[in-house]
């Protein structure tokens, strides 16, 4: 789901092509950690935008630049990108129109409630009136796309970051740690065989 979502939003929804300076906003978690390697195969200059503790993971699964977003707010640097998929995306989305190029597109799945506001009423008003396009979507996961995910993950072009596993009976326990909304990457729930429950 996490994968289908990055790559629904990059390919389908953002229109990604090779060469384009691409930001993932919110990028260390679930869906952003598969967003970062998707927009890296297709050939994007790829910066994740996430926390300290997280800018050395990011960088290890081929972010070719890392903002901290507790240090620097992207939206006033005065840099731009082709295309923006903000995963939690939590800057008002006139932010986000500052930082794109002429052209440019921004993808929202997911952030807070004021951004998903923000786009509902205002994106489709943007883009009528400018040349940058403003999107939010639901992903609809398939089997073609999941194909399509297997064969990276068979070719090692896309690696899963996993943070932490849980047997199921501690299923609670680990939905709460991703409700907290900051998980690395993905959460497993590890069902073991043999079990006697
Ligand atoms: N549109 C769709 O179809 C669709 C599908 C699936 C999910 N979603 C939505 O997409 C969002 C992300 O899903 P997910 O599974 O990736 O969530 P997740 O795994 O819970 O995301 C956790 C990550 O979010 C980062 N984060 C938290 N606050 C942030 C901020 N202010 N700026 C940047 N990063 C921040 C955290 O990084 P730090 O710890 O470094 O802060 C953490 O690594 C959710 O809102 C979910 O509902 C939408």
């Amino acid at each position: 789901m996490a994968a289908v979502t990055a790559l629904q939003g990059l390919r389908d929804k953002g229109r990604i092509q090779p060469g384009q300076k691409v930001l993932i906003d919110g990028a260390s978690g679930g869906v952003g950690t598969f967003a970062i390697q998707i927009a890296k195969s297709f050939g994007a200059e790829v910066t994740a935008v996430c926390s300290t503790r997280n800018l050395d993971m990011a960088r290890s699964i081929a972010a070719d630049h890392v903002i901290d977003y507790t240090q620097e707010d992207f939206t006033k640097t005065g840099q731009r990108y082709d295309l923006i998929l903000a995963v939690n995306g939590f800057h008002p989305i006139l932010g986000y129109k500052r930082a794109l190029n002429a052209g440019g597109t921004f993808v929202m799945a997911g952030g807070g409630m004021a951004q998903l506001f923000q786009i509902i009423f205002l994106g489709p008003l943007i883009s009528m009136t400018g040349s940058k396009k403003f999107v939010n979507y639901v992903a609809q996961p398939n089997q073609k796309d999941l194909e399509f995910m297997a064969e990276l993950l068979e070719t090692g072009k896309v690696k899963p970051v996993i943070d932490r596993r849980y047997p199921l009976s501690e299923v609670a326990q680990a939905i709460r740690y991703v409700e907290d909304e900051h998980a690395r990457g993905k959460v497993v729930i590890t069902v073991e065989h043999n079990s006697k429950t």
